[in-house]
């Protein structure tokens, strides 16, 4: 299906004036078992693509393998707005991190190590510090910059590790799950921060959930993974009116769904 956003006439899905990414038949084993096969995504910039299934389908397992954390066969192809082909540029807010809560590593420390040489004990430059509150400012937390790591709350630091995936911003933007355990103002004001960084900065987003409400509110494209590849990708309204996502979710989303794209937002609320 021609992307929505394609001005081209003759673009076969891809052959357009918009950069993408575009997954070609990934497959992917650990411990000899077959975890993801014939697995295919094309996501245009700007767009936010939410990956949804259920638990152990391998949505966890996607990301990494986009990220070339683990090995897998098939392709990954960044397209610029020329057409020129390369890898793009990633940022990554991970499923769970595992932190030394007593650690006195700062917000600061953290951004510093991932960006300069410059010896925690030495102290930091004005520059580098207005460069840390700047990123920060992406994601409404500069004023976490010399808050403990540990002594962060969830959403707290969900924010500073977007905004940590966002400085450089990256082509590509991998989201696993950034919000679990977070209350639903929280929630909210992650997916509304999400959705304007990703058409202030164009920037192309896959994000893992299992939050059906917020997906259908935020997401441009929706990929379902179920037996081992993505058995549906669409709109969300052509995603959740899907017979094997209904039977997935045991849910009757189909009524939820109008077929006038303007009640689309309103009706995923009423859920
Ligand atoms: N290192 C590993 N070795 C072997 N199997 C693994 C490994 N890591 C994950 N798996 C298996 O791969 C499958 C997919 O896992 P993955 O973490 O990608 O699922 P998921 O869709 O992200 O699930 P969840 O919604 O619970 O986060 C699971 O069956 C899991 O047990
Ligand atoms: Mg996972």
């Amino acid at each position: 299906m021609k992307h929505p956003k394609c001005v081209n006439s003759e673009c076969k899905t891809c052959e357009c004036n918009l950069c993408c990414t575009k997954i070609n038949n990934f497959g992917v084993k650990r411990s000899g078992i077959e975890i993801l096969k014939d697995v295919n995504l094309h996501i245009h910039c700007g767009d936010l693509t939410a990956v949804i299934g259920p638990n152990g389908a391998g949505k966890s397992t996607l990301l990494k393998a986009i990220l070339g954390e683990i090995s897998h066969t098939g392709e990954l192809q960044f397209l610029d707005a020329n057409n020129g082909i390369t890898r793009p540029s990633m940022g990554y807010v991970p499923q769970k991190l595992d932190l030394d809560s007593t650690s006195p590593t700062s917000v600061l420390d953290l951004f510093a190590a991932a960006h300069t040489n410059i010896p925690i004990w030495v102290g930091y430059p004005k520059r580098i510090r207005e460069g840390v509150r700047e990123s920060l400012a992406r994601t409404h937390g500069e004023h976490l910059i010399n808050k403990r790591l540990g002594g962060l709350s969830g959403g707290e630091l969900q924010r500073v590790l977007l905004a940590l995936a966002l400085d450089p911003i990256p082509h590509l933007l991998l989201l696993d799950e950034p919000v679990s355990g977070i209350d639903q103002k929280g929630l909210e004001l992650f997916y509304q921060t999400v959705s304007t960084l990703r058409k202030n900065y164009d920037l192309s987003i896959i994000l893992v959930s299992h939050d059906l409400n917020l997906v259908a509110e935020y997401a441009d494209r929706v990929a379902f993974v179920n037996n081992k590849t993505i058995e549906c990708c669409g709109t969300p309204q052509e995603v959740f009116t899907n017979e094997k996502v209904i039977q997935t979710f045991g849910l009757d989303w189909s009524n939820r769904f109008q077929k006038d794209e303007k009640d689309r937002v309103a009706n995923a609320l009423m859920v």
